[in-house]
């Protein structure tokens, strides 16, 4: 008989197996300084493009001082237990009316971590008789959720709503025999490409199909719609989103989520979502922190200008610069080059080295071979100074890479990877 660690010791993992080039630059990297447009790496000032602080909400002085004040008066323990035994307040009671009020549902239910809370969802949403159609490119989160059903389920091509429908049809037929139901799950916004999941024409489906419509809004929320109230605003389908989820991990810039949806879903959910009910509440800091950042949303329509005005800036400067932002509709904003994965190493270095800009890179296996995307988050707190600066690097980045430094950079790396 094997040792169980004996494959852990052979094979680190798809992303594992790079960490001895990788790991304290490429992952695992170090940001240091208060979060903000402009920060420390490795010593050196860097502008950051890679942190969802959408809003410019996390270093906010009105939001340090609520958060401040809220661990000075409840710790970081209270209120101990989860909701069901011990950890329910007022004040969770209230944010969930205000983020209902804010999404336009009945009412909400908070969940600690954004990642454990949607899984439970979709668990407590399904049983072994209904199917799931979901999007091929739905998050970890989701797809981990999906992994928990116990009966059929179909994906349909990304973003693709003749693909849906046909998965519908099949759905259809295969739940009129189960006697169950149909689960249909996008994302609002999806965070790698920046692509708003189709929404308005998955919505209209419902005409033809019957079946209730999950979205993971992580990306929109605060970001979208004229009120800040994400993807389904902006497409005018906030009714036709049965069930709708968002996380505080990115506009709200700090900790938890929640889900929205009829207040009879709701009841029902709360008694039944294994990741809330088997674990501590949502601590009391991250409760009044959310209703500060929740209120600053709803009465401050400047932070999500000055967002606005900032992406515009950076992707329109990008484009006219000729890069090739793919499809991007939402303030992710994805920049595609041609490279290897050791030139996407070497031009990344110099980036941070020599132009101290800060972005996330993304290789294959997550995009085709061949492809490096640079990965960029604009923010309420970059300047147009930042963009201006980063549209003069990328340029200089780009003649590199076409004139073969990269390459000539990268052929030790690509010798110790084995490429
Ligand atoms: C699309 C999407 N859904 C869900 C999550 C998980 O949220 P959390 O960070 O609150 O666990 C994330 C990441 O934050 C995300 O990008």
């Amino acid at each position: 008989m094997k040792d169980l660690f004996e494959k852990i010791y052979k094979d680190k993992g798809p992303l594992g197996k790079w960490a001895s080039q990788a790991e304290g630059y490429f992952v695992f990297p170090k940001l240091e300084g208060e979060i903000s447009n402009r920060m420390k790496f490795q010593g050196k000032d860097v502008i950051t493009w890679s942190i969802n602080d959408y809003l410019g909400l996390a270093n906010h002085p009105e939001v340090r001082k609520a958060d401040a004040e809220a661990g000075v008066k409840y710790g970081s323990a209270y209120p101990m237990g989860a909701r069901m035994m011990s950890g329910h307040t007022d004040l969770h009671e209230k944010l969930q009316k205000e983020l209902a009020a804010f999404v336009n549902k009945e009412a909400a239910y908070l969940l600690n971590f954004g990642y454990q809370g949607i899984l439970s969802t979709i668990d407590a949403l399904v049983n072994k008789h209904d199917i799931i159609v979901y999007d091929v490119d739905a998050h970890a989160c989701i797809i981990d959720g999906v992994r928990l059903h116990m009966g059929k389920r179909f994906t349909y091509k990304h973003n693709d709503v003749v693909s849906l429908e046909k998965n519908l049809e099949r759905a259809t037929k295969m739940a009129e025999q189960t006697g169950g139901g149909i689960l249909v799950i996008s994302e609002g916004v999806f965070g790698m490409r920046g692509e708003q999941g189709r929404l308005k024409e998955i919505a209209a489906l419902k005409k033809k199909y019957k079946f209730r419509f999950l979205v993971d809004d992580a990306h929109g929320f605060g970001t979208l719609g004229k009120t800040g109230a994400g993807a389904p605003e902006e497409q005018g389908v906030q009714d036709d989103v049965d069930v709708y989820f968002a996380t505080f991990a990115k506009s709200m810039a700090s900790t938890g989520a929640f889900i929205a949806a009829d207040q009879e879903i709701i009841d029902y959910l709360k008694y039944n979502l294994r990741s809330q009910m088997f674990a501590k509440s949502l601590q009391m800091q991250l409760v009044v922190g959310a209703l500060k950042r929740l209120e600053m949303l709803k009465t401050m329509p400047e932070l999500k200008n000055k967002l606005w005005e900032n992406v515009n800036a950076l992707q329109s400067g990008l484009r006219e610069r000729g890069f090739d932002l793919g499809t991007t509709q939402s303030c992710v904003t994805p920049v595609y080059l041609k490279g290897s994965i050791p030139e996407a190493m070497a031009l990344v270095k110099d980036l941070r080295e020599n132009f101290g800009i800060f972005c996330s890179i993304v290789v294959y296996p997550v995009i085709p071979k061949g492809l490096i995307l640079l990965r960029m988050i604009p923010t309420g707190s970059h300047t147009l100074e930042d963009v201006e600066e980063t549209l003069v690097a990328f340029s200089s980045i780009r003649e590199r890479l076409e004139n073969g430094t990269y390459k000539r950079l990268s052929a030790a790396v690509a010798a110790a990877m084995g490429e």
